[in-house]
């Protein structure tokens, strides 16, 4: 805790940029990725690697996936082994700070390390194909977990994270204004800057206008992801990630936070988020089909639940 409040605070008071720069990289013991590349090279010579990866962080949809992705070997040297993102417990800028402090703590030639989290792929699209990683989660679950959201999505874009007693919309306002990130950070430009920023409050901030044509462009941009896990899965996603990525199964990529709320989609009325609906399953879609590619089952993901000390059914 200590060690990450330094590196939350302290460290970054002296980063003068944000942006990676390409330090050598000679870490060893990465042959799984490295035959990986190899294996995307020799399929598509068009996108010969699929490292640095990137995080496409939607928020709500797991940022637990974080303390997976620099606990892979040699993704994050500068990380310790034994620290973990409490995304529940921890202050709210936690996620952003690692962001910062990637560039000293991450190896930019395994991870890209971006200005925010909550970065839009945009016209980094085809700089970014075959690269990217992510979570996605079902779209009402994500708009109710924003909702619920105190900390997040309620507090005033301050520095010092103080609550604001803010007027809260019903939920179904609330769900109309959140429904289509997604889509948008997939396909639209810029920051959403809401985390860190904590802009979710309607009326703070506009997020431009999201369409069916934007989902479409969306579910083409899925294809270049080189893991799509699913929150409401999360237990096979991260045994999946390692059996594509490697590294070991702690217990503590396996702690359940949001991603094991299930709300009652009753508050929202009825309103259904079809842009994101759209992205979501064909999500579920490479998700499915990557668990048969990797053979990635409750079954042959037994080790990997043991050696996080989970036994029984996944999800539980
Ligand atoms: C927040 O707003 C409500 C309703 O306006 C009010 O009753 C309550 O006292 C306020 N709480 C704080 C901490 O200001
Ligand atoms: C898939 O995993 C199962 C264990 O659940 C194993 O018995 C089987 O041999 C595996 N198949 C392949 C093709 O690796």
């Amino acid at each position: 805790m200590a060690v990450l409040r330094l590196l939350a605070s302290g460290l970054l008071a002296v980063l003068p940029l944000w942006a990676c720069d390409t330090g050598d990289a000679s870490e060893p013991g990465l042959e799984h990725l490295e035959l990986l590349q190899q294996q995307l090279r020799l399929r598509s010579g068009t996108h010969p690697e699929v490292l640095p990866l990137t995080w496409v962080h939607f928020p709500k949809a797991g940022s637990g996936f974080l303390n997976v992705l620099v606990h892979t070997q040699g993704f994050c040297p500068g990380v310790p082994q034994d620290l973990s993102v409490e995304t529940e417990r921890f202050s709210c800028r936690v996620a952003s700070n690692l962001f910062k402090a990637c560039p000293q703590v991450c190896d930019p030639a395994r991870v890209r390390c971006h200005a925010s989290p909550y970065e839009c792929v945009g016209s980094r699209y085809s700089e970014l194909e075959g690269r990217m990683v992510g979570v996605f989660r079902q779209p009402e679950q994500r708009a109710l977990a924003a909702y619920h959201d105190e900390l997040r999505t309620w507090m005033a874009p301050q520095a010092d994270c103080a609550h604001r007693n803010g007027t809260r919309p019903p939920a179904p306002v609330f769900a109309r204004f959140f429904a289509g990130t997604v889509a948008y950070q997939l396909v639209g430009e810029g920051l959403l800057n809401y985390g860190g920023g904590h802009h979710w409050l309607p009326g703070l901030v506009d997020i431009p206008e999201r369409t069916t044509e934007m989902a479409g462009e969306a579910v083409r941009r899925l294809q270049g992801f080189a893991f799509v896990g699913i929150t409401e899965e999360w237990d096979l996603s991260i045994c999946l990630f390692r059996k594509i990525f490697g590294g070991p199964c702690r217990a503590l990529d396996f702690s359940k936070t949001q991603s094991s709320k299930n709300y009652d989609t009753a508050p929202l009325e009825g309103f259904q988020d079809e842009i994101d609906g759209i992205v979501y399953q064909e999500a579920m879609r490479i998700f499915r089909h990557s668990l048969l590619q990797h053979n990635v089952s409750v079954d042959s993901c037994r080790d990997c639940f043991a050696q996080a000390g989970r036994h029984g059914a996944p999800n539980e």
